[in-house]
């Protein structure tokens, strides 16, 4: 049977969702998390992009060392020096250049000539390879190229010192004949490329990234790119749990399986929803509510006989644990943080305090406080790490036959910033009021959503919110008892990221 090694690229690809940005703090735990999981290699980042993904990929190579840790370059000295440095403390560093070679690109994007980008490959392959020992080379947008210009591209990169070639479906454009036989025609056109390892990158704008990648592997591929909960641009990256089990489930036909601790996927799967701020769609496979619940009489009916009657893996499988311990006010700091470690976070002594505080508030409030609500605990801690401004007091009035008004301090460091603002509601003049002490003149509100974590009427009610500006997109959430409360919170957490964004590229 084939090792098929999965690369998952949630930190890189994954970050690159309308309006996901995680912080270094949420990216360090998903990174663990992963390691757990049992991926092959990570793609922390695109270092010279930001200083945000510098400093991500540099904490990363010095925090896990149970897989490799690749960053991402463009064919450019400086950006290559950048991942080499970010990466200098991991124990198997990957650089990964890339170029693009459709002609589409090369005209319109790059307006290089095929004979230029030839060049530009040979030039940052093989100064990645004088950097570091293993380079990932590449031709974005493969699907879209000439054929035989591709063959090329690959053969200059293997002669520059390539170790693994990479084919990105990155408009996710093919249909899974067609991208396997891509790979088939690259193994038996382009010289030396047999030695090395192949590896797929496929996106889902047709719905196709996980049968792509599947039929790909078949056709002679031997690694996988694909992100959690497929999150990625536009309609995201090949599924990571989808592929993982499509070859598990179906190991018979595939004749290949993964290193993945299989048991670590829906825990990996809450995690990364929570910290991006997207749900997983209820019917979503693998790890979607619905994906084990049986609604039709005909189905329970089946199901009670023998549960493969309606069910090709087992809930278990993917770490659905059915019992659920639900921690109360009575529940102690020790039973807290083995919770913690069991819903997959390694926070320090710092960061478990601190949670465990919040936990013992709300614990008051609530009869009983479940995963969800620690999800969410946590979730706030981290957001709130990186945060130039926290929330000091509030005041808002509202009535039927007056003006909302807010009267929102917020601290800054040392400094506290006072504000008042009127608007069409509660919620409406707070945000107005925190637009106010941010300067965030251009921010505009693009969403609003709040929904209960958990059931009851002393559920936690969560607010996410998304604000646009011309420096991007970005989601904050907020969590309390109190939804005036989650909706500032919520608004503050969105602002930071703007004003983190902000600097980062003013
Ligand atoms: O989709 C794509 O082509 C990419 C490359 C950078 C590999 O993400
Ligand atoms: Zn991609």
């Amino acid at each position: 049977m084939r090792h098929i090694e999965i690369l998952d690229t949630t930190l890189r690809d994954g970050e690159q969702t309308p309006g996901v940005r995680f912080s270094l703090s949420h990216k360090t735990e998903i990174a663990k998390q992963l390691e757990r999981l049992g991926v092959d290699a990570i793609e922390a980042g695109f270092p010279a992009s930001s200083k945000g993904d510098f400093d991500a990929v540099s904490a990363i190579s010095r925090e896990v060392k149970g897989c490799s840790v690749q960053a991402l370059a463009r064919c450019i000295k400086s950006d290559i020096d950048c991942a080499a440095e970010a990466l200098s403390d991991a124990c198997d560093p990957v650089i990964h250049v890339f170029l693009a070679t459709s002609p589409i690109h090369l005209e319109y994007k790059l307006k290089m000539t095929p004979e230029d980008a030839l060049e530009n490959i040979k030039e940052g392959v093989s100064y990645a390879k004088s950097l570091c020992r293993t380079v990932q080379f590449s031709p974005e947008d493969a699907t879209r190229s000439d054929r035989e210009f591709l063959c090329r591209a690959v053969k200059c990169a293997i002669d520059a010192g390539a170790d693994i070639i990479n084919i990105p479906d990155t408009v996710g454009y093919s249909v899974p004949e067609e991208y396997a036989s891509l790979v088939s025609y690259l193994l038996e056109n382009v010289e030396g490329l047999r030695e090395k390892r192949i590896s797929v990158h496929c996106h889902n704008d047709l719905g196709l990234a996980v049968a792509n990648s599947i039929t790909a592997v078949g056709a002679g591929a031997s690694r996988i790119e694909c992100a959690v909960n497929g999150i990625g641009e536009r309609a995201g990256n090949a599924s990571l749990e989808e592929v993982v089990m499509a070859m598990r489930v179906r190991r018979d036909f595939c004749d290949c399986d993964t290193g993945i601790v299989s048991k670590e996927i829906l825990r990996t799967s809450r995690m990364v929803s929570s910290f991006a701020g997207y749900d997983v769609a209820l019917n979503k496979a693998i790890v979607g509510q619905n994906a084990f619940s049986h609604e039709s009489g005909i189905h329970q009916h089946g199901m009670m006989e023998h549960r493969n009657t309606y069910e090709i893996m087992n809930p278990e499988d993917i770490g659905a644990d059915k019992s659920t311990l639900v921690l109360g006010k009575l529940s102690g700091r020790h039973a807290y943080s083995e919770r913690l470690a069991t819903l997959g976070y390694a926070l320090d002594t710092k960061g478990v305090d601190a949670t465990f505080n919040r936990f013992k508030e709300i614990a008051n409030k609530k009869v009983a406080v479940t995963d969800s609500d620690i999800r969410a605990i946590v979730n706030e801690y981290l957001d709130g790490l990186e945060g130039k401004y926290w929330i000091d007091t509030f005041q808002i009035q509202s009535g039927n036959h007056m003006k909302a008004m807010a009267l929102v301090s917020l601290r800054a460091g040392d400094e506290v910033f006072t504000e008042s603002a009127p608007g069409e509601g509660p919620i409406d003049a707070a945000f107005n009021t925190i637009n106010r002490i941010a300067h965030a003149d251009d921010v505009h509100l693009e969403s609003y959503s709040l929904k209960a974590v958990t059931e009851g009427a002393d559920a936690l009610g969560e607010v996410k919110v998304k604000i646009s500006s011309d420096h991007g997109a970005f989601t904050g959430r907020g969590v309390s008892t109190d939804v005036i409360k989650a909706s500032i919170k919520a608004y503050v957490n969105a602002i930071n990221k703007w004003t983190r964004a902000k600097g980062t590229n003013d």
